[in-house]
């Protein structure tokens, strides 16, 4: 079948009302990643060479997004929304190019398994002129109903064109289909709009087809395969779905969860094996983490890469270009931003280090901040090798710690401190022998003659 050439068609150009959203509908996210760039991807891996996506609605935000996410694809745009049918036609240009296959797919309908177009793609090698991807649902109110005739599927009847009889029919069309591209446009310039909508009907090409003594069949996938987002309920859900996925395969390729339905993946995560995950930690995009992390709960990552035997949290916060090496340990309420944190260093408590180095086996005391914003210009700060830096110290950018350096506590470090070098950065203290006692007799007196003096009146 490889040697199959393919054409994936994305309709995507309907409006999306029921979203109530300024984005169009199908540029609204599941796991980070436009619910259409989900549709894309699933047909790239049922092996689709081209991809075309009809947009309409929103053309040009379309447009922008898809250079993202579906760089290669050509955009036709549907410029009256005549049925399905007639958005598959707005890519005429690309399916007469000839292909031996072509997959129309819904922008809309995330959590496609490349599995089952790769099933369809199977039937039409085997023969079929159009394999149509259905599903049973005991609830099949507003899909289109699969009418079968002797075991085989001859025509599929929208909801509001349906027979009483035809309306308990419980196999339903997923939105979902593969059209020998030698066909295809014969059989979709065949389609009429006389119907209950007055719309083209892409799913006319089935009784069409049949009526030409062309082989049509229907395959089964699971209900997830056609669900349609509608709504930012039904995104939820689809949300959920994609994350309960996930996080299987995840645990099956060995990493823990110890509370899996408590952590969220994004689209793209790679994370090894025996790494931890506690419970509540939340991954943005672009998140690698090698083998043996333990990643602890509350943790908040995203755009960070964790090497192998790293320690992470809890409650802290990786932002993009976080680089922890080899055993690097960033514990509770630190925040870390565009910086290394070299093998073995340490920032264990309540710190910002933002635009910066930290050296290999560096440790950083609490409330360390790296002050690396002017409200215009950030600066970097390089702590070598070795540094210690004691808590509560600011160290303002551009600045650097050579290694080995040793930073007293409560330091605001504004010159850089060369290797092995004790740097203090603040007042020294003085200490007035007795002085504490004396304040607090005079304050004491002072409060009780006020007492006094409001219990006269
Ligand atoms: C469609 C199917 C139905 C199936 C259901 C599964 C048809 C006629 N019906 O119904 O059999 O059970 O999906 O979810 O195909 N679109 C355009 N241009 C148009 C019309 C639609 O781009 O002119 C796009 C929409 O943006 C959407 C997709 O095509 O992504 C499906 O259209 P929609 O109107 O939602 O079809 P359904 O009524 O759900
Ligand atoms: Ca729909």
């Amino acid at each position: 079948m490889s040697q199959r050439s393919c054409l994936s068609i994305v309709l995507a150009a309907g409006e999306g009302t029921r979203m109530k959203s300024s984005l169009p509908k199908v540029l609204h996210q599941i796991a980070g990643l436009p619910m259409v760039a989900h549709v894309v991807k699933a047909a790239e891996l049922a092996g689709s060479g081209d991809q075309a996506l009809v947009i309409g609605h929103g053309a040009e935000e379309m447009r922008k997004a898809a250079t993202k996410f579906a760089p290669d694809a050509e955009t036709f745009v549907q410029d009256k929304r005549l049925g399905t049918a007639h958005a598959v036609l707005a890519a005429r240009e690309a399916i007469a190019r000839g292909y031996d296959d072509v997959l129309v797919m819904f922008g809309d309908t995330p959590l496609i398994d490349p599995g089952a177009l790769t099933v369809a793609r199977l039937k039409l090698a085997e023969g079929a002129s159009v394999a149509v991807i259905g599903f049973r649902t005991p609830n099949p109110t507003g899909y289109g109903r699969l009418i079968e005739k002797g075991g085989r599927l001859v025509a599929i009847r929208e909801e509001k064109d349906c027979s009483e009889e035809e309306k308990n029919i419980t196999f339903c069309n997923g939105g979902l289909m593969a059209i020998d591209g030698s066909k295809a446009l014969g059989l979709l310039d065949a389609v009429g709009n006389a119907n209950a909508k007055g719309e083209y009907y892409l799913t006319d090409i089935v009784e069409i087809a049949t009526g030409e003594g062309l082989e049509v069949v229907a395959t089964e996938a699971s209900f997830e395969n056609a669900l349609g987002i509608n709504n930012r309920a039904e995104l939820a859900q689809a949300e959920g779905i994609w994350q309960a996925r996930r996080r299987h395969e995840v645990m099956l390729s060995g990493v823990t969860l110890i509370s899996p339905e408590t952590v969220f993946f994004s689209h793209d995560t790679e994370i090894g094996a025996d790494t931890l995950v506690e419970p509540n930690v939340w991954f943005g995009p672009g998140v690698k983490i090698a083998t043996g992390a333990k990643i602890h709960a509350f943790s908040h990552i995203e755009g960070a890469t964790i090497a192998s035997n790293c320690d992470v949290g809890p409650f802290a916060r990786l932002r993009p270009g976080a680089d922890l090496k080899q055993k690097a340990k960033v514990g509770n309420f630190c925040e870390v931003k565009q910086a290394v944190v070299e093998e073995g260093a340490k920032v264990n408590h309540l710190t910002y280090i933002g635009d910066a180095r930290v050296g290999a086996g560096a440790n950083i005391g609490a409330g360390t901040i790296t002050c690396n914003y002017d409200g215009y210009s950030k600066f970097f700060t390089d702590i070598g090798e070795g540094a210690f830096v004691g808590s509560n110290s600011s160290l303002v950018a551009p600045i650097t710690i050579g290694k080995g350096g040793y930073i007293a506590s409560g330091s605001v470090i504004t010159e850089d401190v060369p290797e092995d070098a004790l740097a203090f950065g603040r007042a020294r203290q003085k200490t007035i022998p007795g002085k504490g006692k004396e304040l607090r007799e005079r304050f004491a007196s002072a409060a009780a003659k006020k007492k006094a003096a409001a219990t006269d009146h």
